[in-house]
C-alpha cells in the first residue's frame, strides 16, 4: 500500500526519543520531510544522524520547550521558513511526573497542564493556518491509556490525558468539514526512556527490582509483553498519512490489550 507520503511536511514535537523518535524514523523511510522538536539540540542532532543513517533522509531540527506558552509560535516560523506548508503535526511530549494526590502543588498540577494539555492546545492553534493550505492535513496528539484506565501513581497524567483525549475528538468535529482530521493514539506500555524511569520509580517505591515491576505490568498485558517503540510508530504513520484519508476522531489505544473495556 502507497501510504501517500512522498514530499509531505511532518512535523513531531518530542521528536528526539522514545515514541516521537520512532515515528520521525518510519516518515523518514516513507520520503517525508520530517522537522523534529525537543528541548536538548544534542538530543536532536543524535536522532537526526542516526535516522538519516537508517532511511538516508535528512530529518530538520528545532529546539525548544513545547511547555513555555510562546514556543509554538517559533516553531510555526521555522515551520514556514523551512516547509512552507504543513500537512501533518504530530503534538508530543515528555509525560508528566508520576505521584499521588497528595503529593503535587498546584505549581506541579500547572506544570503538567502546561506539559500536556496546553501544548497540544497551542501547537494546534499556531499550526493551523500552515495545515489549512494542505491538501491532506492531519494531527495526531499522543496522549496515553491513561485517559480509559486510570494507571496507579499517575494521576497527573490519568488527569490530563482525558482532557487532550476530549480536545482531540472535539477538533474532529469542528474542523472536520475544512477536511482536517484529528486523532489520538493512547500508547499502552512501550520500552522507552519514560518507562524505564517510570519502572525504577516504582521499584524505589515498592522496595522491589525493575524486573519485579516489569513483571507485574506485563501480566496485565494480554500479548505478555511491552511493546516495541516501532510498533506504537508503524500505527502512527498510517493514522495519519493519506492512506487514512477517512479515519478522523479515533482514540486508538495501541496497547497489547491492556485496556479491558469493551469500547
Ligand atoms: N512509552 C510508554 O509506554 C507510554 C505510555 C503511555 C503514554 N506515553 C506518553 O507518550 C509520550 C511520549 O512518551 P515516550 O515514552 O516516548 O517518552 P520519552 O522516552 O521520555 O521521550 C520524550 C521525548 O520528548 C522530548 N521532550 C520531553 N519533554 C519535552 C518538552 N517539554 N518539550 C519538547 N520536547 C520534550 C524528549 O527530548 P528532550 O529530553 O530532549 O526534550 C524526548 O525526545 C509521553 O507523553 C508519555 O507520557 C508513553
Amino acid at each position: 500500500m502507497d501510504l501517500g507520503l512522498l514530499n509531505k511536511n511532518v512535523v513531531i514535537t518530542g521528536g528526539s526519543k522514545g515514541l516521537g523518535r520512532a515515528v520521525a524514523e518510519v516518515f523518514a523511510h516513507e520520503k517525508a520531510n520530517v522537522m523534529i522538536n525537543s528541548r536538548s539540540q544534542e538530543h536532536l542532532d543524535q536522532a537526526a544522524n542516526d535516522i538519516y543513517k537508517n532511511s538516508g533522509q535528512r530529518i530538520h531540527t528545532h529546539k525548544g520547550n513545547v511547555s513555555d506558552h510562546d514556543y509554538p509560535s517559533k516553531l510555526f516560523d521555522q515551520i514556514k521558513k523551512t516547509f512552507g506548508s504543513l500537512d501533518i503535526l504530530i503534538s508530543n511530549a515528555g509525560g508528566p511526573k508520576p505521584g499521588k494526590f497528595e503529593s503535587f502543588s498546584d505549581q506541579d498540577w500547572y506544570d503538567a497542564i502546561d506539559l500536556s494539555m496546553m501544548s497540544h492546545i497551542r501547537l494546534i492553534r499556531e499550526c493551523l493556518p500552515l495545515l489549512r493550505q494542505s491538501k491532506t492535513p492531519s494531527v495526531l496528539t499522543i496522549t496515553s491509556f491513561s485517559a480509559k484506565q486510570p494507571i496507579p501513581n499517575l494521576i497527573l497524567s490519568n488527569v490530563l490525558r482525558a482532557a487532550a483525549v476530549g480536545l482531540t475528538k472535539t477538533l474532529s468535529l469542528e474542523l472536520g468539514s475544512e477536511n482536517i482530521r484529528f486523532n489520538s493514539i493512547l500508547p499502552g506500555w512501550t520500552k522507552t526512556e519514560r518507562v524505564t524511569a517510570l519502572l525504577k520509580n516504582r521499584a524505589e517505591t515498592n522496595k522491589t527490582s525493575i524486573t519485579e515491576e516489569m513483571e507485574k505490568i506485563t501480566a496485565e498485558i494480554p500479548l505478555a509483553r511491552m511493546a516495541e517503540p516501532h510498533e506504537f510508530a508503524n500505527v502512527a504513520v498510517f493514522l495519519t498519512s493519506p492512506a487514512a484519508s477517512y479515519l478522523t476522531g479515533i482514540m486508538l489505544t495501541v496497547d497489547g490489550g491492556v485496556v479491558k473495556s469493551t469500547f
